[in-house]
């Protein structure tokens, strides 16, 4: 098993993410770090805590970084993923005091510094890894892989022509994460999360197997497709954070190149991931893109990882598409 420390901003496809890495067996899950980001770091440590007892795994750790990022002002995406950040349908819950911890950035910097053999999937905006370069220059090199969900390279943006949300939110974090690394961040961006549709089809899928985890998943999607429809003609929902849970298990889903990543910081272009493809500055590469991901394969992965007990139902339902 792999130990990895989830920083994310749940967020309906965080939720997905947290989902299938608790149901696979490879990921030792053993914390979890709240960044600002879709919702404010309060409401994104309670919706992370829905998707533990969901899963029946209120052991995992989880503490919030904070609202203030490394100098932009928070702009959340509620109009996204819904005001409580899980499409307005869950209940409210009582949540045990100690459940829901502070520190994400003094919880990254010591367990990266205790052990040797931990990474990071990072689904959110960088803040809280940014902050941890900020007090501890060389921390992230003690992680063993660190995987990001974010940036754009041959596609259009989803926060500008040219931005995507992760790296828009905070582009200052972007920076002093790309230039503290010694190992080349794995990234996974827009070109290859596009690409993972949860469709009407897939989401009939979950209703009809009649169990909590995939209602849950159907109720908590019914507003992200809602703004799919209304903001870009998609039918279904672009569920882009689980991808970076199932390349970190299975990176032969995904095809990439080794390359340069800077992010601009501010004007028209801001949160834009430079991708110097071509080498252009003749920097060390510090990102290794993916452009190409075998979406079915995903989806194969995903249904089978986390519904088990429908792995003949779910070969009958990927044989259609
Ligand atoms: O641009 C998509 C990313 O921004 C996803 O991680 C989504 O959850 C939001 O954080
Ligand atoms: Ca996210």
């Amino acid at each position: 098993m792999k130990k990895v420390i989830i920083d994310c901003d749940p967020g309906i496809d965080d939720s997905l993410a947290l989902i299938l890495a608790l149901k696979s067996p490879e990921l030792d899950v053993i914390g979890i770090t709240i960044c600002a980001g879709n919702v404010p770091v309060e409401l994104g440590g309670v919706n992370a805590y829905k998707v533990l007892k969901l899963m029946n795994r209120e052991d995992i750790p989880i503490y919030l970084g904070d609202n203030k990022l490394l100098k932009r002002e928070l702009v959340t995406a509620q109009d996204t993923h819904g005001e409580d950040g899980l499409g307005e349908v869950l209940p409210e819950i009582e949540i045990p005091e100690e459940a829901i911890k502070v520190g994400a950035v003094d919880y990254l910097i010591q367990t990266l510094k205790n052990s040797e053999d931990v990474s990071i999937i990072a689904l959110g905006p960088l803040t809280n890894l940014a902050k941890a370069v900020e007090r501890e220059k060389d921390i992230l090199k003690k992680a063993e892989r660190i995987v990001s969900m974010g940036g754009v390279f041959r596609t259009n943006g989803n926060c500008s022509q040219v931005a995507e949300f992760n790296y828009w939110v905070d582009p200052q974090s972007v920076n002093v994460v790309f230039e503290n690394v010694d190992k080349a961040i794995e990234l996974i961006p827009l070109d290859v999360t596009r690409k993972i549709v949860l469709t009407p089809n897939y989401r009939e899928y979950l209703r009809q197997m009649k169990n909590d985890v995939a209602q849950f998943i159907y109720d908590v999607t019914g507003f992200y497709v809602d703004f799919h429809w209304m903001q870009e003609r998609t039918l279904g929902c672009v569920i882009n954070d689980p991808l970076a849970v199932a390349y970190f298990i299975k990176p032969e889903l995904c095809k990439g190149v080794l390359t340069h990543l800077e992010c601009v910081e501010d004007g028209p272009a801001m949160g834009q991931s430079l991708i110097d493809i071509g080498d252009f500055y003749r920097r060390n590469p510090n990102v290794f893109i993916n452009t190409e991901v075998d979406e079915k394969e995903f989806f194969n992965l995903f249904f089978k990882r986390v519904f088990p007990e429908n792995i003949k139902d779910t070969e009958i339902v990927l044989k259609g598409y």
